[in-house]
């Protein structure tokens, strides 16, 4: 089947889709995204992303491309030209087209670009090998809490991540402490069966998977702790996991070649990846 994109008020066939060569998210990477999952039709925490979209335009005092309720029924028939019903939609806001310059240009329009595609979800909770993370780093910018697509340090961590064959890079900030993954939080689950995840500010990006694991650890009596922990505590706890849109929660099994607890994903771990896994089954269907 042929994909299609949505591009600044057309839906036009992928390979074909076109943006202007001075659009500023090209250029400069003037712009924000979002990328949310779609589990069985239905748009996991929809609210939640648009809430962080608009959260990230303003920061950059940019607009929203249009308004809510339409901006809503594009992404579905984004995701209904693509017949999506488990998969990915990602949404990319730009400053708009403008001849090359620094300032922001007087008069123009955001440029808005949705695209969807099919990705084959976990089915169950156990099916979790857990992954490796290497650390590098954090040589990023002050505004993580925005979602820009300006991720050049995050696609060079990726990368050396993926040359020292693990799955994500965990970014270190200047004192030992992890900040987050490339592309997803960090965790760990202390000795008395705790989740210690970073405290939000402008260190990392708010992750909208990292809010709903935590509301649903709050439902199940799983105490949480926000604050900030170095490398050596979590290569010292028994369990460490990651989460995103795309990740879901993944264990993690290593650090630097180094196990991590007994070198499988824990009880902690598998029992919040079960959760979430409910929590996207039952939401029920949003979308027509
Ligand atoms: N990445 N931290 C960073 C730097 C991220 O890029 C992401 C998301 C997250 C997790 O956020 P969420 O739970 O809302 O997905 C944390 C997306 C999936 C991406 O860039 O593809």
């Amino acid at each position: 089947m042929s994909r299609i994109a949505y591009v600044n008020g057309r839906y036009v066939a992928h390979g074909e889709a076109q943006i202007h060569i001075e659009d500023r998210g090209y250029q400069f990477a003037d712009g924000i995204y979002e990328v949310a999952a779609i589990f069985r039709g239905q748009i996991i925490d929809e609210d939640g992303h648009l809430e962080r979209m608009k959260r990230s335009l303003g920061e950059l005092r940019m607009d929203m491309p249009m308004p809510e309720e339409p901006f809503r029924l594009v992404c579905r028939e984004t995701l209904r030209r693509n017949r999506v019903r488990d998969g990915i939609i990602y949404i990319q806001v730009s400053r708009g087209v403008s001849p090359r310059d620094h300032p922001f240009p007087k008069d123009v329009k955001p440029a808005l670009v949705m695209t969807a595609r099919a990705v084959a979800w976990p089915e169950n909770a156990d099916d979790d090998k857990g992954a490796e993370v290497a650390t590098v780093a954090d040589i990023r910018w002050l505004r993580r809490d925005v979602k820009s697509i300006s991720l050049l340090p995050n696609i060079l961590a990726k990368q050396e991540a993926r040359e020292k064959s693990a799955y994500e890079a965990w970014f270190v900030d200047g004192d030992g402490f992890v900040t987050e993954g490339s592309s997803t939080n960090a965790w760990i689950v202390d000795d008395q069966g705790r989740i210690v995840t970073r405290q939000l500010d402008n260190n990392i990006l708010g992750g909208i998977t990292r809010a709903t694991v935590l509301k649903l650890a709050r439902e199940n009596s799983i105490e949480i702790i926000e604050r900030a922990f170095t490398v050596e505590e979590a290569l010292a706890a028994p369990e460490a996991f990651l989460t995103s849109t795309t990740s879901f929660i993944k264990g993690i099994v290593g650090i630097d070649g180094a196990e991590v607890g007994d070198g499988k994903p824990g009880p902690v771990t598998r029992r919040l990846r079960a959760l979430y896994l409910d929590y996207c089954r039952g939401s029920g269907s949003n979308l027509a």
